[in-house]
């Protein structure tokens, strides 16, 4: 049995308010939970989007009744609410700024209505870009100018994780983090065909695309650059995702840690030449970093035990996120949460959940 500490994933669409048939703030801690996740930090992009007082309490009171695991909650930077957000940072998980193409209505085109959130929203919390290529490049450029730290969201991309190490080696205040989809997966292709590669159509549609096998051998070459994983835990029904217009998306909770300890277990992902994952990285990047960047509280007596020997297929079913599917359906793994503490008290054991809803707690109060 291999015992590590509860993990943190720093991007979780938790859709509630609003859109509670795709995922709730019960449903998703408990996915969360069977994950091996302890804590999660929710993004703002619900309905309504979480942009002022009055919405963050509806996404804090729903929390407050009914998660399972600790969290925190982001705000969302809109074209006008720059002050309002920055009074209440020490409220929240951080500031997301939607700079590129997005599931929801936060999306932020003219670079003018960047400025005042990079002026005003307090530098001790980061800002998280949803930004991809050169609109990453204007973020950094902005964190340079500003001087404030601010943490790339789903990077998936060579162009992007060498822009970030150049960055970094300047002195840059910049973080970055990457999804497992992004790791594993690759962009339908008829050139080369593998099995990592999702069908096109509905059910691969996610924002950030998937990428080529060039790009995703680049993330698994600069892993050092890395400094999270985060699920971008997605969810859409799979009537949405498979409909003539689908949502961008995938769930992600349940499978981050197996596929992580199977790529620890059987090195870089496909033919890549980056360096073996390890455990130490696994904890680095989803627990250690996380907490720093997101200036996080430790969860005392807090701990994961995980069966390193069980092999098994990855199954929708078995699964307690809502939304029904998941795009590494069939994937073999190795590596299972057996056993879930969380403040000293087993809140997920066997395929069990044992806290009720409301034991969560907000790490922001
Ligand atoms: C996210 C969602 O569904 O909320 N979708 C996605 O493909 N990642 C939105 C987002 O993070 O852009
Ligand atoms: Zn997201």
């Amino acid at each position: 049995m291999l015992k590590l500490p509860g993990l943190i994933d720093p991007h979780v669409h938790v859709r509630e308010p609003g859109q509670t048939h795709k995922e709730d703030w019960d449903s998703v801690t408990q996915a969360a939970l069977a994950g091996g996740v302890t804590m999660i930090l929710a993004m703002p992009n619900t309905k309504p989007p979480i942009f002022d007082k009055a919405t963050l309490n509806l996404a804090l009171d729903a929390a407050k009744q009914k998660a399972r695991c600790d969290y925190a909650q982001f705000l969302g930077a809109g074209p006008d609410n720059a002050d309002k957000v920055a009074a209440l940072a020490n409220k929240a998980a951080g500031l997301k700024m939607y700079l590129d193409s997005t599931f929801g209505e936060l999306r932020l085109d003219d670079m003018t209505l960047w400025m005042p959130h990079f002026e005003k929203f307090p530098k001790d919390f980061p800002i998280v870009l949803h930004s991809e290529s050169r609109t990453m490049a204007a973020g950094i450029l902005f964190a340079a100018i500003y001087d404030r730290p601010v943490h790339i969201a789903h990077v998936s991309l060579k162009e992007e994780i060498l822009l970030i190490k150049a960055a970094k080696e300047k002195g840059i205040k910049v973080t970055c983090e990457v999804c497992p989809h992004h790791l594993f997966l690759t962009k339908p292709s008829r050139a080369e065909r593998s099995g990592s590669e999702v069908e096109a159509g509905g059910r691969a549609e996610v924002r950030p695309r998937l990428a080529t096998k060039e790009d995703v051998d680049a993330l698994w070459q600069n892993m050092d650059v890395i400094d999270c994983f985060a699920t971008d835990h997605a969810p859409h029904t799979l009537k949405e995702k498979d409909s003539e217009n689908p949502p961008p998306g995938f769930p992600g909770l349940e499978t981050l840690l197996p596929l992580l300890l199977t790529a620890v277990d059987d090195g870089p992902f496909g033919a890549a030449q980056g360096r073996l994952l390890t455990i130490d990285d696994v904890i680095q990047k989803s627990v250690i970093n996380p907490r720093k960047i997101f200036k996080l509280p430790e969860q005392p007596e807090t701990w994961i035990e995980v069966d390193e020997a069980a092999e098994y297929e990855i199954k929708a079913a078995d699964q307690f996120t809502r939304c029904g599917w998941t795009p590494f359906e069939g994937w073999k793994v190795k590596g299972k949460v057996r056993k879930v503490v969380l403040r000293g008290k087993t809140a997920f054991e066997d395929g069990k959940i044992l806290v009720k809803q409301g034991y969560g707690r907000n790490v922001r109060q």
